[in-house]
């Protein structure tokens, strides 16, 4: 099955899971297990704004730096420019910040919420160029419905 059609049947379970739920963090939570055991991902999981900073939220997969600064890293870049990053290879963005070794390449997605960005999802591969605008398109999908714009 291609990723595009992987997508396709994943999202109306997302939108399943979000609907008439309020609880943000549990909406993540279902969502990284959601996404990690279907693409078999090496990290998934969001940051949440809160204050100045990303501090991290629900995820699957290896332990993860807590507090990542606004512009800083894959996630905090993101986050300042308000666009979906992706980065085929980690060792090629200035700033990366390697939360584990094997991380090959990695997409991060703001989630906005009235025109801010209160979270971010982040998804690390353990294999170079695994995310493409396919990805970022269908992503940017879920995190809509998780924050339920
Ligand atoms: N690599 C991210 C940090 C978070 S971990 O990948 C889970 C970054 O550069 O922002």
């Amino acid at each position: 099955m291609n990723k595009q059609t992987q997508y396709e049947r994943l999202l109306p379970q997302v939108k399943a899971l979000c609907e008439g739920e309020s609880d943000m963090i549990a909406k993540m939570a279902n969502v990284s297990a959601l996404l990690h055991q279907e693409f078999g991902f090496w990290w998934t999981g969001f940051y949440r704004v809160v204050d100045n900073e990303l501090v991290l939220g629900p995820f699957q997969g290896p332990l993860a730096c807590v507090h990542i600064g606004y512009g800083k890293g894959v996630c905090g870049t993101a986050w300042k420019e308000v666009r979906t990053v992706v980065v085929p290879d980690v060792e090629e963005f200035p700033g990366h910040i390697a939360c584990s070794s094997e991380s090959r390449s990695e997409i991060v997605v703001p989630m906005r919420k009235d025109g801010r960005v209160v979270a971010v999802l982040d998804i690390d591969s353990r294999e170079l160029a695994t995310f493409d605008d396919v990805d970022a398109q269908w992503l940017e999908q879920v995190a809509d419905a998780v924050v339920g714009q």
